[in-house]
């Protein structure tokens, strides 16, 4: 994706809706657009280091706990962010791309960066991960 179109996706994203464009530009030379085959690995639970916050710029991914699906994520939708927001820990599970999927990689740096700067984000990330956790618990209880 061109990285004018990538701002603009991002732009529309409601996650970082409120960077400036002059942000998404330095946001984007930093980070890192990476396409998956389906089937895929992106996220391998248990692991450490070289930890990346994905989002989805087109596809489909799966996270995974074993053979359990936990949740499906499309375009504008991220992950990776547990591991990222606690220090050293663990990937919490497996995120396998279910067809063809673009992400634009943030690193930890950066996303703590754009924390600092724009509050708001964690609040988003807040409400999605509730969101997440209360879903897991009505499977659970399913
Ligand atoms: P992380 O632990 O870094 O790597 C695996 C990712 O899967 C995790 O961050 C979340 O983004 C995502 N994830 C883990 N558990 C769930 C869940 N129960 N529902 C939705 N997404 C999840």
């Amino acid at each position: 994706m061109a990285r004018s179109e990538a701002v603009n996706f991002m732009r529309e994203t409601p996650l970082f809706s409120r960077l400036s464009e002059r942000e998404l530009q330095a946001l984007l030379r930093t980070s890192r657009e990476k396409t998956f085959e389906a089937g895929s690995k992106i996220v391998r639970e248990g692991e450490t280091g070289g930890l990346g916050f994905y989002l989805i710029l087109d596809g489909q991914v799966e996270v995974r706990k074993g053979n359990r699906s936990l949740a499906k994520l499309g375009a504008g939708e991220f992950f990776g962010e547990m591991a990222l927001l606690q220090e050293d820990a663990p990937r919490s599970a497996d995120v396998v791309a279910l067809e063809e999927t673009r992400c634009v990689m943030l690193t930890r740096w950066d996303l703590r960066g754009l924390i600092g700067a724009h509050p708001d984000i964690a609040l988003k990330m807040l409400a999605a991960l509730a969101r997440r956790l209360s879903d897991t618990n009505k499977a659970l209880s399913e």
